[in-house]
């Protein structure tokens, strides 16, 4: 009977990042990643596009069109965006043979500052969008999941998860988390970081999509066995003309500094609260960092020398949350510690 129910519906697993949203369906795996990004028309409140589409619109719009993002810092920023983000990634992820038979159970990764009105918004909005059942899970949970950490061992595990809006790290162990903690500092930061950098440095104004361009290309958290130089174009403060200039990996690490160095003064938070038996477990199983973040050049480096812990980026970084909500759907162990909402 359990077979027969899966194969008329198509489970899914839901990542809904403030930088991206990943969907995953239960037997196929990853099925889309696009950005957490709607636009809408003011005049008749209509959602013009979504994803990718919306992204390709940034900047570009007309007056009576808004760029939104619905998650911000790791919280929802606007119910409804989010609501018509999360109906538009499900019917899309829906394949035309399962349209019509079951509707979906679907897990959808929060983050873990949410709070049960956030949570119930999320439920419901799964909810009318089609879900059948919704199970909701900690972020850093799901991402300990899709790493393949032992979570229901009596042993500690440490998570790192650098998005885009939060960084989150918890302890877990015996299934449950012992210690966690969300910071709102994180990729989107260090963004900000670089913009800040280049204007004061050079008096020249650059847009949120170079400076990640730039934080992507030569950014670094550790020094580069080869130092890398990139050419930037922004708008001069001075002359207020475009201007190009020559950047250095070298002054991008100097601009990250800060931003990176609240994201260990956190870490080193939550070793010092951590129970002396789990610490123990940690020195052998080190931090496993996941989400974008953790594809920063030197990022594991610097976090194993502030934190004398062995460091291991993830596989995949980008989509260990979401591959964890789908290992939850596939193994059923896992969701009946995650009961429905
Ligand atoms: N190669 C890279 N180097 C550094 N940062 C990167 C790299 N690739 C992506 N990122 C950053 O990772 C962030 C997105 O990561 P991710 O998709 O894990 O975030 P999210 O899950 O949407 O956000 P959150 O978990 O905060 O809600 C962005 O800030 C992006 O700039
Ligand atoms: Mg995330």
């Amino acid at each position: 009977m359990v077979k027969f129910i899966r194969f008329f519906s198509s489970d899914m697993g839901i990542d809904l990042g403030t930088a991206n949203t990943c969907v995953y369906v239960s037997g196929k795996g990853v099925v889309l990643m696009e950005p957490s990004i709607v636009t809408m028309n003011l005049e008749t409140k209509e959602i013009v596009a979504v994803g990718n589409e919306a992204k390709r619109m940034l900047g570009k719009t007309p007056s009576n069109i808004v760029a939104m993002k619905p998650m911000k810092d790791g919280v929802i920023a606007d119910f409804e965006a989010c609501g018509a983000m999360l109906r538009y990634f499900i019917s899309r992820a829906k394949t035309p043979k399962h349209r019509f038979v079951l509707p979906p159970r679907i897990v959808i990764a929060v983050p873990s500052g949410i709070t049960s009105v956030e949570r119930r918004a999320v439920r419901d909005t799964a909810l009318k969008a089609g879900a059948r059942q919704v199970h909701l899970v900690e972020e850093p949970m799901a991402a300990a999941i899709g790493v393949g950490l032992p979570v229901e061992e009596p042993c500690g595990s440490f998570i790192l998860d650098i998005g885009g809006g939060t960084t989150e790290m918890a302890v877990v162990s015996l299934g449950g988390i012992v210690l966690t903690k969300s910071l709102r500092v994180a990729g989107n930061e260090m963004d900000q970081a670089i913009i800040d950098y280049i204007k004061k440095k050079y008096n020249l104004l650059i847009g949120e999509r170079t400076a990640e361009e730039i934080k992507i290309n030569i950014g670094s958290a550790f020094p580069l066995e080869e130092e890398l130089t990139m050419e930037v174009n922004g708008r001069s403060l001075v002359e207020g003309l475009p201007k190009m200039v020559k950047i250095t990996s070298e002054e991008i690490r100097e601009a990250l500094k800060e931003t990176l160095s609240q994201i260990i003064n956190a870490i080193r938070n939550i070793l010092e609260e951590t129970p002396p038996e789990l610490a123990s477990d940690l020195i052998e199983r080190g931090v496993t960092i996941a989400g974008g973040g953790a594809l920063l050049k030197g990022i594991d480096k610097l976090i194993s020398q502030e934190t004398k812990l062995p460091v291991f980026p993830a596989e995949d970084p980008l989509t260990a949350v979401v591959r964890g909500t789908g290992k939850m759907l596939e193994e059923s162990k896992y969701l009946k510690e995650f009961p429905r909402e």
